[in-house]
């Protein structure tokens, strides 16, 4: 696998790429886990050419503290895209994506980035949103893969290349989960024994929420989740929301959309962590 850290030298390998050949991109901040693996090995099977990049955008961390205890695995990470097939590795500096005199154009993204991690993230989405419309600009890809447990960054993403007017498929990809139901993350290796022997706790709540439905109203669910989560000693609700998929605003009954999204962020220990579950609601049911 070759690995590439200026734009300059992506563009040689680029050249190579000619029409009529497909590019796939998979824009990661490394610490790669199954989920991450996935994405490589599906952008493979659909594409010609596949670039991963691994870089930990310091633009969207509104907390300095995550931003340093971030895990770093590049070594680890080599070896997995490797053994996954991919041939080439991004790996840019922070001088490379946000050069001098760089300045991010503001987007308008509505809804979406005003609730949930939009709220309790201020300027997390305006970090994402710079760093995948520059990486975008530099590897012009036709397709980018993303996972789904950032839900509402695959949204953002998604409004983003509207926006921008960008010919690139946004492919969301399902979450990957531990045997135990936690969701795959980056950030899964900095919990503690506890924390990680609470976490799959989430996941758990979220499939008792999906079963709850429709029987039971919306408001009374938030209600029994909040109480739920506070008679767990190491587990701390931030949010939980039960959402329109396509707006992401709060869903109020369960019969003005066919499909809801129940969202989580919580911390486990001191880690935060976010995962999520569709609920589809049949007709009947209601
Ligand atoms: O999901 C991530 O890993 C990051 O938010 C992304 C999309 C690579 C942008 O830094």
């Amino acid at each position: 696998m070759e690995i590439v850290s200026k734009a300059s030298e992506l563009q040689v390998f680029l050249g190579k790429v000619t029409e009529g050949r497909s590019l796939g991109f998979v824009p990661t901040m490394g610490a790669l886990h199954e989920g991450h693996i996935s994405l490589v090995k599906k952008a493979l099977r659909e594409n010609d050419s596949v670039i991963c990049s691994i870089f930990v955008n310091p633009a969207q961390f509104n907390d300095p503290e995550d931003l340093d205890r971030y895990p770093k695995r590049l070594e680890e990470d080599i070896d997995k895209l490797s053994k996954a097939g991919c041939k080439l590795l991004f790996t840019p500096t922070v001088d490379e994506i946000y050069p001098e005199g760089y300045k991010a154009k503001k987007y308008d993204f509505g809804p979406l980035d005003k609730v949930m991690e939009g709220e309790k993230r201020p300027g997390h989405f305006d970090g994402v949103a710079s760093v995948v419309s520059r990486l975008f600009s530099i590897v012009k890809p036709q397709k980018a893969y993303f996972g789904e447990k950032d839900f509402q960054q695959l949204a953002i993403i998604k409004s983003l290349v509207l926006q921008d007017g960008l010919d690139i498929e946004i492919i969301g990809c399902p979450i990957h989960r531990e045997p135990d139901g936690l969701a795959m993350s980056s950030r899964n290796l900095l919990l503690n024994k506890e924390a990680r022997m609470a976490a799959p706790r989430i996941y758990k709540r979220l499939i008792e929420i999906r079963n709850m439905a429709p029987a039971n109203s919306i408001s009374s669910i938030k209600e029994w989740a909040i109480d739920v989560f506070e008679q767990d000693p190491e587990l701390e609700l931030e949010y939980i929301q039960i959402a329109n998929p396509q707006n992401l605003l709060p869903s109020s009954c369960w019969s003005e959309s066919s499909t809801h999204i129940i969202c989580i962020a919580c911390f486990a220990g001191s880690i935060r962590l976010i995962d999520n579950l569709l609920l589809e609601i049949k007709k009947e049911e209601v």
